[in-house]
């Protein structure tokens, strides 16, 4: 493993952060959009305005991954309480009070991608709900700062674990962070958020990768919804957060390709 693995030129990761801007423009607006009365449909719409209004592509919509059956048809991945990741935006899922919503999608301009999340409560949430989105946003900025060269994966991935499991909440184990690029999914990196420190693949000047820890309020423990392709959700019905940087290891440490700048 890691032989395939497509080191980015600092062009490629300036290119990739172009796209990561727009990403985290989107997702400003999402955000801002999010309130009691809006469907999810509504918010993919807005995402869909607002990549393009930044000459933008919106990756996702029509992106088949290897992992599905089928092609997914939207933008935006939005996955309200107990969907962790991969809800698909609906025109019948009305946000309601205290509704805990992750935002996540990518953005391609010139071939290059970006891959970026949050999750926001709609109005005021339970202090729990704020705790696990405080938590999870945390855990990935103690991920992210392990993201440099001579380290290895294994550090990122238990800098995340150590910090969800610290304040009781769950890692979930089969769905990790991926290699980003020239596609959505890149060949050779994974990025899970549990491991072991000084495991895992070297990480080297030139890798691209998205560090998402999904962290659920309760049992780690997922399943598909029955009927639905896409949408993952917890077993025990406890809420679920998830946030994303597409982040470079450059010479001079992490770079956060998906970082809004103001
Ligand atoms: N943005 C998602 C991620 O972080 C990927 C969604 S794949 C899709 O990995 F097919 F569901 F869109
Ligand atoms: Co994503
Ligand atoms: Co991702």
């Amino acid at each position: 493993m890691g032989n395939n693995i497509r080191l980015k030129t600092q062009g490629e990761m300036d290119a990739m952060a172009h796209s990561g801007q727009a990403a985290a423009k989107t997702l400003q607006a999402l955000k801002a959009a999010s309130a009691v009365g809006v469907s999810t449909m509504d918010l993919e719409m807005l995402a869909r305005e607002v990549l393009a209004s930044q000459g933008a592509r919106p990756a996702l919509l029509n992106y088949h991954p290897r992992f599905s059956r089928v092609p997914y048809l939207y933008a935006t991945c939005i996955s309200v309480n107990d969907e962790v990741i991969h809800g698909q935006p609906s025109s019948k899922a009305i946000l309601k009070e205290g509704d805990v919503v992750g935002l996540d999608l990518v953005a391609e301009i010139d071939g290059w991608l970006a891959d970026t999340a949050i999750t926001v409560i709609v109005g005021n949430g339970s202090v729990k709900a704020q705790r696990l989105l405080s938590v999870t946003q945390e855990s990935m900025w103690h991920g992210i700062k392990k993201a440099v060269a001579g380290g290895k994966m294994g550090d990122v991935s238990n800098a995340v674990q150590r910090l969800v499991e610290r304040n009781g909440f769950g890692v979930i184990r089969e769905l990790t962070g991926h290699g980003v690029g020239s596609e959505v999914h890149e060949e050779g990196i994974d990025v899970p958020n549990f491991g072991r420190a000084g495991k895992g693949i070297s990480l080297q000047v030139g890798m691209t990768f998205c560090i998402e820890p999904m962290v659920t309020a309760g049992s780690p423990l997922i399943r598909h919804r029955p009927g639905d392709p896409w949408a993952v959700v917890t077993r025990d019905g406890s809420i679920g957060a998830h946030f994303e940087h597409t982040v470079a290891v450059t010479e001079d440490g992490p770079r956060v390709l998906t970082m809004l700048q103001s």
